[in-house]
């Protein structure tokens, strides 16, 4: 047995004194989270009279134009940095294109115009650019037959389609342009698109390492999506950290104003590597799958939601995201309000 007799039981460093009191800890915390950097996104449904619950997104509805309209008024009010809209059409409006997405008079672009209205430059207002809210086949993008009669999304085609999608966008009032559908070399198109039709001012927040996750099933009850199979072919594979470097790369070169990682919680590393590679904003998605996991959780009084939400919310900060996308935004900004 070795002699310890001469080894003193106190420590040489004491972490914990900077953990003594609140004020304390408030003084040396290192990562904060103030509502201008929450973006709330928010669903605006066509034909509908009165707002709709979300079942697996409890506390989230469908919106009409006008309670939507509050709702971004809500959200200018409480400092939020934005408010990102998805639009979701009739089903009789679907198409294999996707047509009513770029149509003046199809919802998400109505939406888009009440709400810049409704708060002018008070509040960034972005949209979810991609097709699949609106494809009757639910894909992100146009479909083809490819090599021996598989049905496949077509990336070039679909480019095309993007950049029709982002100009009406952008001419309905939306301040940041959102593509979602991990095309190759959407993010080019959109820039040219938005250049050439006199909207050189609409920022692009792309959603650059984008993963093909079991996390956004909850959206798909949000927009009514029309998806049979997977999304494997665009999205990328959560095995795969090295692969988003790429992407996150390609993304800025082509002209990326905003960068974004989704899912966030569980990809965490991925975002901490995006942040030491751009030398743009950073976003982050928090996305359904994660609101409804705290959720349900909470709701069976397995954990405490309002500590639960802002721990997972600061996680996402301090893994590097400038710029967090939440369900939870108002909630958020409310806690904060209150001294969280
Ligand atoms: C695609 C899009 C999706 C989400 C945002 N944009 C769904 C998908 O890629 O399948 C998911 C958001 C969430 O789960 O909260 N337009």
């Amino acid at each position: 047995m070795k002699d310890t007799s001469d080894i003193s039981a106190a420590p040489v460093a004491r972490p914990r004194r900077l953990r003594s009191t609140p004020a304390m800890r408030r003084l040396v915390g290192e990562t904060s989270l103030q509502p201008r950097q929450l973006v709330l996104p928010a669903f605006v449904a066509d034909g509908i009279d009165e707002p709709h619950p979300i079942g697996s997104l409890p506390g989230v509805v469908q919106h009409t134009v006008g309670s939507l309209r509050r709702e971004a008024a809500t959200a200018a009010e409480a400092g939020l940095g934005g408010i990102m809209l998805f639009g979701v059409p009739r089903e009789e409006d679907k198409d294999a294109t996707g047509s009513c997405g770029a149509d003046p008079e199809g919802i998400l672009n109505r939406a888009l115009a009440a709400v810049r209205q409704e708060v002018g430059d008070d509040l960034v207002v972005m949209a979810d650019t991609c097709l699949d809210e609106f494809t009757d086949h639910g894909h992100c993008g146009v479909l083809a037959t490819g090599p021996r009669g598989k049905t496949v999304v077509d990336n070039d085609a679909t480019l095309a389609a993007y950049a029709e999608l982002a100009v009406a966008q952008a001419a309905a009032g939306a301040h940041v342009v959102g593509p979602s559908g991990m095309m190759d070399g959407q993010i080019a198109v959109i820039r040219d698109a938005l250049d050439a039709q006199g909207h050189s001012d609409t920022a692009v927040l792309a959603y650059s390492a984008k993963y093909a996750s079991a996390f956004y099933g909850p959206f798909r009850e949000a927009v009514g999506s029309s998806l049979q199979g997977d999304r494997k072919t665009y999205q990328q594979d959560p095995a795969n950290r090295r692969e988003s470097l790429r992407e996150v790369r390609l993304d800025l070169e082509e002209g990326a104003d905003m960068v974004m990682v989704k899912p966030a919680m569980s990809y965490l590393d991925v975002l901490r590597q995006t942040a030491e590679l751009s030398d743009v904003p950073v976003a982050a998605y928090q996305v359904s799958g994660e609101y409804a996991m705290i959720s349900a959780a909470a709701e069976k009084g397995w954990i405490d939601h309002d500590p639960a939400v802002m721990e997972s919310l600061l996680s996402i900060r301090r893994a590097g995201a400038d710029i967090v996308l939440t369900y939870w935004a108002l909630l958020a900004a409310r806690l904060l309000r209150e001294g969280w």
